[in-house]
Order: C-alpha cells, then structure tokens, then sequence
C-alpha cells in the first residue's frame, strides 16, 4: 500500500470451485453414511456467512474478540517479526475485514483472499478496493481445504515474500492428523504464517459457546440444511432437526450434531435417507489447542521457527511460524 492515488493497482478475482459437480458426490456419501456427516465447510451459503458474522459478536463466542485484541494489542510487534511489505494471503477471508486492520500494520505489497463463498468474498473486495484503491487485490473462490494449488499468476505481485493469514482458529476444524498435513503444504509453498488458534478451556464456557442463549449458533447450524437443500437438491424440513453442540475434553474438540426430532425420511438425489428419531448429522468438530500442542503440532509441519502471543486469560493464541 503506497498511498498511490493515482492509476488504480489491479484487482482480479477468479473462481476456481467447480461448484455441485464437486460436492454433490461428497455430500451424498456422507449423508448415506451409518454415522451421517456434512463437511463444515458447507455452512458458508450467503446466509451462513451472515450468521457467522452474528455469532462472532456473541457474548459467549470470545474466540473472535480475544484474536481482535492480540491483533490489536501486538500488531505493530507481530508485523515487525513478519516483516513489511509482504505478500499477504488470506485463508478463508470472509468479509476481508481482519486482514484489512491489519494494512496499515503490514504495509503488504499485496494481498490475496481465499474463501469458498465466493460471492460474499467479491462483494467484501468491491469494498476493500475503495479504502485501498493503491493495493494490489485478488479474490479467488477456492475449497482450499482440498487443495491449495493455486496458480501462480494469482499469487502476485510474485517477488515479494509471502505471509499467510490463518486466523480465527478455523485450523480448529481439521482433526490433528488432517491439520498437521494442511499446515505442511503451506510450509512447503513457502513464507510465514500468521495463524490464530483457539485454547482449551472449561467445558462449560465452550459447551455455551456452541451453543448461545439467542439461537444465533443453532440457526447457523440448521441453515446447512437449507444450502443442501439448493446444493444437491435435496427437501431437508429445517423443523424436523434439533442444534446438539458439547465440547468432549477427552478428544479436546467441540462437536456439533443435528439431530431428529422424529422419524424423517429425506429425499436426497437418487432415492430416499431415513433418518430415526434422536439419530444425529455430524457437521462440525472444532479442536481445541493447548499452546505447548500447537507448538508441536506446526514444528512436525515444518514451521519450526515460531513466536507465539496469548491472550491474559489464556483462551487463544496466535503463532507466527516459518520453515527453519
Ligand atoms: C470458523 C471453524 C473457527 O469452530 O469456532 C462457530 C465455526 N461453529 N460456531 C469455530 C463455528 C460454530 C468456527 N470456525
């Protein structure tokens, strides 16, 4: 961001999803499962964007808040150790507005947002290219949860190093093993990683966090129903499923679950899915860290090279880390 405020820097924006041909196949299988399952990734319609948004100014959902304020309280040290004028890459950016506070920080020489709802994404960037007419922008609508190959004339401008941006703790919803070889492949496409990690806590303060007082996390939930609905087709009544949402401290992970408040039979593609009253879907597991596990867990990654920051209760943390 060089303060131009003449020719405007180049915005791009390319969408690398292949959309139903890519989940229906995957959705179908894991709803025909014994133990049925929706990949958390499919709560991101438009709506679920929106809800996301609600839960993150929730007053049991501090995760958002804590990393907003180590952000806030360590910027200027955290990007003296990234180093200025980086090319920032940001997984999963939502409405951009995270990266966004950290321009001023960062001074990137460029900055590139990942997120599979590519819609919400575009709209987020439209706007970020008026506050920031002189920096470089490029969308991608991407599942980079299947693949971070992306290519190479997006990650511009190519000459500058590159910093990831993980924040949020959405590393919280890949299993150890999952997560472990995600955070290796970006060790392997090279630069730093700024990545925010949610803590383990007292089980009552996650349980309600999961699980908030105004309906906003059970709505997010059931809405996965209602983008399947659209996504496969597939005639889910929002009414017949109830939000199950408990943190389990032996696997150190909030699960969520929906489950059937009757005998449901739901057509989905080729023929019908009963569904006996009480039989859950599992669509989200959101692993807790301790910072020693983190620390561990992006060194066996490859990023053995770290700094970390934590909040004065202990409830979140963010690591920068690079390759030896
Ligand atoms: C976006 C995956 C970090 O696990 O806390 C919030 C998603 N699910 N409330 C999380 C979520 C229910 C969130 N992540």
């Amino acid at each position: 961001m060089g303060g131009t405020t003449g020719s405007a820097a180049p915005f791009r924006f390319a969408d690398l999803r292949r959309g139903g041909e890519d989940a229906r196949p995957e959705l179908l299988a894991g709803l025909r499962a014994a133990r049925a399952a929706i990949p958390p990734k499919y709560f991101y319609d438009e709506l679920g964007s929106r809800l996301f948004a609600a839960i993150c100014c929730l007053p049991e959902y501090a995760l958002t808040r804590s990393e907003a304020r180590l952000l806030a309280d360590h910027g200027g040290e955290i990007a003296r150790a990234a180093g200025r004028g980086r090319l920032l890459i940001d997984l999963g950016a939502g409405d951009c507005g995270k990266a966004a506070g950290l321009f001023p920080l960062l001074e990137p020489a460029g900055y590139v947002a990942l997120d599979i709802s590519a819609d919400f994404l575009r709209a987020a960037l439209g706007r970020l290219r008026q506050r920031f007419p002189g920096l470089p922008l490029t969308g991608v609508g991407i599942d980079f949860t299947r693949s971070l190959d992306l290519p190479e004339d997006l990650l511009a401008p190519a000459e500058a190093p590159r910093l990831w941006f993980y924040p949020g703790s959405s590393i919280g919803n890949f299993a150890p093993d999952a997560a472990r070889g995600f955070l290796a492949r970006i060790a392997r496409a090279g630069g730093a990683l700024l990545i925010g990690v949610d803590l383990v806590k007292d089980k009552a303060v996650l349980d309600a966090a999961y699980d908030d007082a105004l309906g906003v996390t059970a709505a997010f939930n059931l809405n996965v129903l209602n983008h399947l609905n659209r996504l496969l087709p597939a005639d889910f009544d929002v009414a017949d499923w109830r939000h199950v949402a408990f943190f389990d401290p032996a696997a150190s992970r909030v699960e969520m679950h929906l489950e059937a408040r009757r005998d449901v039979d739901v057509r989905l593609g080729e023929g019908p899915r009963r569904f006996a009253a009480g039989e859950r879907i599992h669509t989200e597991d959101s692993y807790k860290w301790t910072p020693q596990g983190f620390a561990a867990l992006l060194e066996e990654a490859g990023l053995p090279k770290q700094r970390r920051w934590l909040d004065e209760a202990g409830g979140f943390a963010l690591f920068l880390a690079e390759p030896a």
